[in-house]
């Protein structure tokens, strides 16, 4: 890498293609979350972002605690497109079992997007009072 992309700059100028590949397009789907008083709303993810980074996208993001996935506060409960989130990991798993989440709910922070489909339904809303 050279300072202020000079290098790139002068291949462009010489109508020279960039020594790196092209990049793949990037995959984004829509994410439904339905809030406490019923209203929802729409975001889009990448393959792999998390429930909560999705959500902040929107009006009303879940509510964290942490940075560790140990605080157990941004639960969701998933409407539909199970399928479509990343599997339960043994640090997920461990936090619910150690604040008493429900089977039903998963962590935000630790639930990833990774097809089309998903709906889920925010616990707790960031900035109001929590509801668990
Ligand atoms: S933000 Fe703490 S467990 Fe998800």
């Amino acid at each position: 890498m050279t300072p202020f992309g000079i290098r790139a700059r002068l291949k462009k100028l010489l109508n020279r293609a960039p020594s790196q590949p092209a990049r793949p397009p990037v995959v984004r789907h829509s994410v439904r979350f339905v809030l406490p008083d019923g209203t929802d709303y729409e975001t889009q993810a990448k393959v792999g972002d998390s429930l909560v980074l999705a959500s902040g996208r929107g009006p009303a993001p879940i509510a964290t605690g942490c940075a560790d996935s140990t605080c157990g506060t941004c639960q969701i409960e998933v409407l539909s497109g199970a399928e479509h989130l990343t599997p339960l990991t043994d640090a997920e798993a461990a936090t619910k079992a150690a604040k008493g989440v429900p089977e039903h709910r998963r962590l935000g922070c630790q639930a990833g997007v990774l097809g089309a489909g998903v709906s889920v339904r925010i616990i707790n809303v960031f900035g109001e009072e929590a509801n668990v």
